[in-house]
């Protein structure tokens, strides 16, 4: 069904690889468009609870954006190639009611270190390596990586990063809080699927309503605060709830529907 992406869906967990190991699974116009139709899978097939993005091959999870598709762009093509990006894409990831979760198992550079961003928490294999090489062709990032490497790192951290276009490894990734845990990179698609396994079995409105109120953090329209009262108080209108607290009180497991 798509050309540049592997899926597979097992357990509720949909896993999508960036399959363009050839050219360590850069971000061409393609692939660009198919993550695009793969948030709408995600948002949309009631199977599917949460979600996996991981790159083809034992090197690279994406090296960038593919700077073929760079030569000649105007002014304006750049802008909206980025404008594009972010709204198909990225923004779309990190607002997902579904918990989507970046696998990183190799080179995460340039719009391969965006597209981990944007995902809502970062596993790597200890080979990882992270970096915002921009700088070298002349460029900034342009998928939210400004931004989303700040809110991760902080500001001279992000600022080291994005000015020297140097890598930094798995390990100083995890110690900077930019992945909250490092593998082997057998088991990293394992260690990242249990993960999703414990979210799954939690009632999926309360767990879209924490991604929500963490994202209201960094959006300047909303009072993150009041965002939590509201979501806390929709809770108590959910079966979800009602099976929560029962369960609770009654020591059994709980039996989430989604309602
Ligand atoms: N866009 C387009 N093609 C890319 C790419 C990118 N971002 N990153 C890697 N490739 C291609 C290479 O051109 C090469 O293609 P070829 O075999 O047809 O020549 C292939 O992928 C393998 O890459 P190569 O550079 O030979 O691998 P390496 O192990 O020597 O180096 C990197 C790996 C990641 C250090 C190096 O590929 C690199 O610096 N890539 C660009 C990273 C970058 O600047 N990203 C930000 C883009 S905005």
């Amino acid at each position: 069904m798509y050309q540049t992406l592997l899926t597979s869906l097992e357990n509720g967990i949909l896993t999508v690889t960036i399959n363009r190991p050839e050219k360590l699974n850069a971000l061409n116009k393609d692939v660009i468009t198919e993550l695009a139709s793969v948030i709408s899978e995600i948002e949309n097939n009631n199977e599917i609870r949460s979600a996996i993005i991981t790159g083809a091959g034992p090197k690279s999870f994406v090296a960038g954006a593919d700077i073929s598709e760079f030569v000649g762009l105007s002014k304006e093509e750049g802008e909206n190639l980025a404008r594009h990006g972010q709204e198909t894409v990225f923004n779309r990831i990190e607002r997902s009611a579904k918990p989507i979760v970046a696998a990183v198992n190799g080179f995460a550079l340039g719009g391969g270190c965006e597209l981990a961003m944007s995902c809502h928490f970062r596993l790597a294999s200890d080979n990882a390596r992270f970096g915002q090489p921009e700088v070298n062709l002349g460029l900034i990032p342009g998928y939210g990586g400004t931004q989303r490497l700040v809110q991760l790192v902080g500001k001279g951290r992000a600022l080291e990063l994005l000015l020297s276009g140097n890598m930094v490894d798995a390990a100083t990734a995890a110690q900077w809080g930019l992945v909250n845990h490092v593998t082997t990179p057998d088991e990293l698609l394992a260690k990242t699927r249990a993960l999703l396994d414990t979210i799954n079995s939690k009632a999926p409105i309360a767990v879209a309503h924490c991604i929500a109120a963490a994202n209201a953090v960094y959006d300047e329209s909303q009072n993150g605060y009041e965002t939590e009262i509201r979501a806390f108080g929709e809770s108590f209108a959910t079966d979800d709830m009602r099976e929560g607290t029962s369960a609770f009180l009654e020591k059994r497991k709980p039996a989430f529907t989604g309602k």
